[in-house]
């Protein structure tokens, strides 16, 4: 088997593709030059921050491939455009299923990534053709919960339903999140849709809480979250989330200052803007 690493992916090995960018800003992708005809290939690359350009230069990566071997499997921390993963509105590209068919398509046997915003859990799934091995890094990020509440007990709680196998191993509860319509068209489920309210049933009057989530973007969900256990008498609230996209500016300081502590893993390359953040390293 061989290892092929992009220079976003260091975290997984040496990196030995070549990627550069020409003067107008397109992409330049070498592999390298020993053979790979007919050997079982694992690229390892990130598709954030600069998603369509990070996509474009995984095109480039397996098209060329795909002319030397049948064998590949792709490791990409974290999959862009899953939020969008059904038509809403009559005419809207499913880019979740057309990002899975362009790299079925481009010659990947195996999409390895974590916690697909579009899968319900952990496991093997098939999406557009795709196979796709979803892993979870809920442990990585309860066993840091762990070590932050040290010996003190604490609940886990998921902000919906849609994160809620987060908190199974750890019997917590899932809360549910109401959406406001859209005034036009009275439109609930759009990935952009605000969130009018959190509801749950949990008991958790002076309890430690420790959110987790796939991820964090905007923000607004984890605000709304902790707003909401905090009303209901929680006592100490930290966050963790698979992936920190942190899309909205200043909303890691927001986060921050609401709770006792934020972390997420490395599947995403950014710096978060305060280092207070925690970045807990993925394993390949
Ligand atoms: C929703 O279904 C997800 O699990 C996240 O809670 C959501 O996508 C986070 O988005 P934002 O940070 O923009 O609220």
């Amino acid at each position: 088997m061989i290892r092929l690493v992009t220079h976003y992916a260091a975290s997984y090995g040496k990196p030995n593709i070549i990627i550069r960018h020409f003067p107008d800003t397109e992409s330049y992708v070498r592999l390298p030059a020993t053979s790979l005809r007919g050997k079982n290939i694992v690229v390892y690359h990130r598709l954030y921050p600069e998603p369509d350009k990070r996509i474009f230069e995984l095109l480039l990566i397996l098209n060329t491939l795909k002319k030397q071997t049948k064998a590949i499997d792709l490791l990409i921390p974290y999959l862009p455009y899953a939020r969008q993963d059904r038509e809403n509105k009559s005419g809207e590209a499913v880019s979740a299923d057309i990002l899975c068919g362009v790299l079925k398509d481009s010659g990947v046997n195996n999409l390895i990534t974590y916690d697909c915003h579009f899968l319900p859990g952990p496991g093997k799934f098939k999406r557009n053709g795709l196979m796709i091995e979803n892993r979870s890094a809920g442990k990585e990020l309860l066993a840091h919960a762990r070590k932050f509440f040290k010996k003190s007990e604490f609940l886990v709680i998921s902000p919906d339903e849609g994160s809620s196998y987060f908190t199974e191993n750890a019997q917590g509860h899932a809360l549910k999140k109401v959406r406001r319509a859209s005034k036009a068209t009275g439109e609930k489920t759009g990935i952009h849709a605000d969130i009018h309210k959190i509801e749950s049933k949990a008991d958790v009057k002076g309890k430690n809480i420790c959110i987790l989530d796939d991820i964090i973007s905007t923000g607004g969900t984890i605000l709304r979250a902790i707003e909401h256990l905090k009303e209901k008498g929680a006592k100490k609230i930290i966050v963790g989330a698979t992936h920190g996209v942190f899309a909205k500016e200043n909303i890691e300081k927001h986060i921050l200052d609401r709770s006792s502590g934020l972390f997420v893993t490395d599947s995403i390359l950014k710096n978060p803007s305060i280092s207070k953040i925690k970045i807990l390293k993925l394993k390949a």
